[in-house]
């Protein structure tokens, strides 16, 4: 077996010396948004520092922890505090969660992250579920030998994120009121916000927004088979007229103020996939 495979092993053991993994979905939650963690009915929680293998979050407004638990009634794992690649992590330890998510049951993997918008007609505070993206400012976490327990070499990408679960938060957006726009997130390594031509340069190749995780995780996901969903916060605004200054703090800010409305759509969604 893999030196991978190995190590996978070894995390899905510990975890199962835990807990009981019954759930069929999986859950990471972006910068600033990890308060949907507290209203999770929690059986058990793991520090990432216990579990065999994981990388420890060290960015601030991540709490790092594996949560076991019900999500309005339906069983979820939850990540609350992801790895970026700006951290230091390789792309592979980025992804890590995601293979021992997979290995634990998740079918269904749901996302999601603050991101600057490009396009003109967003808002701060406004939610856009992603239907497409563009990776090619980031490492692909595939790189390298390709694991065969896991996925084929050559992944098609044609629905990086599930057409039928997007079309349910849809409804599920319209009949709570949940204003919410739909669009393409383009994946920068960060950890410096974009200069001016980079925002415009992310706008002309087609993208609505931008931001600094998610897109490597998608491709670990589609990779070993799960259906993912994703959902950016729309924390500051990167095409403007005046000249925009963009701090951690303000995007942590805008990102705890729109998360109800993310938390609502979570906990909808989950019950109907
Ligand atoms: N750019 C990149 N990543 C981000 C941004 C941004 O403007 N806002 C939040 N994450």
């Amino acid at each position: 077996m893999s030196e991978l495979m190995n190590k996978l092993n070894e995390t899905v053991s510990y975890i199962k010396s835990k807990v009981t993994p019954e759930a069929t979905t999986g859950i990471i939650l972006g910068s600033g948004l990890g308060n949907l963690a507290s209203v999770i009915e929690t059986d058990v929680a793991l520090s990432y520092t216990d579990i065999p293998h994981f990388p420890v979050s060290t960015v601030k407004g991540h709490g790092g922890k594996l949560i076991f638990g019900k999500l309005g009634g339906t069983k979820v794992i939850v990540m609350s505090g992801r790895f970026h690649f700006y951290e230091g992590y390789s792309a592979q330890q980025v992804i890590y969660p995601v293979r021992v998510m997979k290995m634990l049951g998740v079918q269904n993997l749901l996302l999601s992250n603050a991101a600057g918008a490009v396009n003109p007609n967003y808002k701060v505070g406004d939610l856009m579920l992603i239907n497409d993206h563009i990776s090619f400012f980031t490492t692909n976490p595939l790189i390298g030998k390709n694991e065969e327990d896991l996925g084929t070499r050559f992944p098609d990408m044609s629905e990086p994120y599930n057409f039928e679960i997007l079309a349910k938060a849809k409804a599920i957006a319209a009949a709570n009121n949940i204003h919410v726009h739909e669009g393409v997130y383009t994946a920068v390594t960060g950890p410096t916000f974009e200069t001016h031509a980079e925002y415009r340069l992310i706008k002309a190749i087609g993208s609505d927004v931008v931001g600094m995780s998610t897109v490597q995780e998608n491709i670990a996901a589609v990779h070993c088979g799960m259906k993912v969903f994703a959902v950016s916060v729309v924390t500051d605004l990167g095409i403007r007229e005046d000249n925009n200054v963009i701090t951690h703090e303000e995007v942590l800010q805008a990102a705890k103020e729109a998360e109800p409305k993310l938390t609502l759509l979570f906990k909808e969604l989950v019950k109907v996939l």
